[in-house]
């Protein structure tokens, strides 16, 4: 998360056109929201535009404006995505459900830096950041002819990949911290570390959000402050295979199916609880080592071991 978020930053600096490639529910839409707000233009407006949920007939209108009178219902001159985020940031997000018709008009508004209203004759000049996102394999639409490859290249001078989350456990420990603080704010509850441990174990196919899910339908269910595995609700498949694994671990029995390694296991148990720790303590580290039961020394070696800082 941290390499990723430098990356967000040295890209911020930058005005070229970014897509973002992620799996869903990966968080390519904050990503986006991190980058225009990191930028130059973050004091000026952020338009967020589902490129899959506009009707086609719509779209033209939708995107560049239209004029009083330009189709049936046009009872007023309005504008579109493009004039609404002048001088900020234009967020494509499923960029590969735009229709051909579209993209078209897309690439000549992104070429000549203008756009002229649906029954308009005036050019009107804008200056827009383009952000884009996928799930799907954009180059792979373009091999079959399903999106132009001019406005391929127009997109995509900066890519931004977004790991999915099987492949970055380690961000799991954090990851739950702050959206468990972010859900549950003054309760202040904490994850048992069996409870972790079957996180740290689980694919998440729907990624963040996923967990977001998981997280808060285990709010709604533990009874007092600390979520324990018990409270967690997985795809029943999945589930079956992570607790497995860890009965299995705890009965000393190896699993030939083993999901979880033994280092990552005990990294999350060890994450988990400094962070409660720390928390704990509000951040005092003096005070959180205390807790724990180590030396201020050894706490700062684990938190630099396991990339913890106060600002996480
Ligand atoms: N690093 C993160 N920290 C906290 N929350 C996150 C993080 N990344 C993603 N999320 C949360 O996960 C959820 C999904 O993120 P987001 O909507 O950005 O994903 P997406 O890739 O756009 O998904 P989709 O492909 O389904 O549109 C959001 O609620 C978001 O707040
Ligand atoms: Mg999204």
């Amino acid at each position: 998360m941290r390499a990723l978020r430098e990356q967000i930053m040295r890209i911020a600096a930058s005005d070229a056109a970014v897509a973002i490639v992620g799996e869903s529910g990966s968080g390519k839409e904050l990503a986006a929201r991190d980058l225009h707000a990191h930028s130059q233009r973050g004091a000026h407006p952020f338009i967020a535009v589902n490129c899959g949920a506009i009707p086609e007939a719509l779209m033209e209108s939708e995107f560049f404006g239209h004029r009083r009178g330009a189709f049936t219902g046009a009872h007023e001159e309005r504008s579109g995505f493009f004039q609404a985020a002048h001088n900020g940031t234009l967020f494509l997000d499923e960029v590969a459900e735009l229709p051909p018709s579209i993209q078209v008009k897309l690439l000549r508004a992104l070429q000549e830096r203008s756009v002229r209203k649906l029954g308009g004759q005036r050019e009107e000049a804008v200056d827009v950041h383009i952000v884009s996102a996928t799930n799907r394999d954009l180059s792979e639409a373009v091999r079959r002819g399903e999106f132009r490859q001019d406005l391929y290249y127009r997109l995509q001078v900066i890519e931004l990949r977004i790991p999915p989350l099987r492949d970055r456990r380690e961000d799991i420990p954090m990851l739950s911290e702050t959206i468990l603080h972010r859900l549950a704010g003054a309760r202040q509850p904490s994850l048992s570390a069996d409870a972790m441990a079957q996180l740290g174990a689980y694919d998440f196919p729907g990624n963040v959000r996923e967990l977001e899910n998981i997280l808060e339908r285990a709010l709604a269910m533990a009874p007092d402050q600390t979520i324990d595995a018990a409270d967690l609700q997985f795809e029943p498949a999945l589930q079956q295979t992570a607790s497995a694994a860890l009965l299995g671990a705890r009965q000393g029995n190896a699993s030939d199916a083993l999901p979880l390694c033994l280092p990552a296991y005990l990294r999350g148990v060890e994450q988990s609880l400094l962070m409660r720790a720390l928390r704990q303590a509000r951040f005092h580290r003096a005070q959180a080592a205390q807790l724990l039961g180590i030396s201020l020394r050894q706490l700062r070696y684990r938190m630099q071991r396991l990339s913890i800082d106060e600002y996480d």
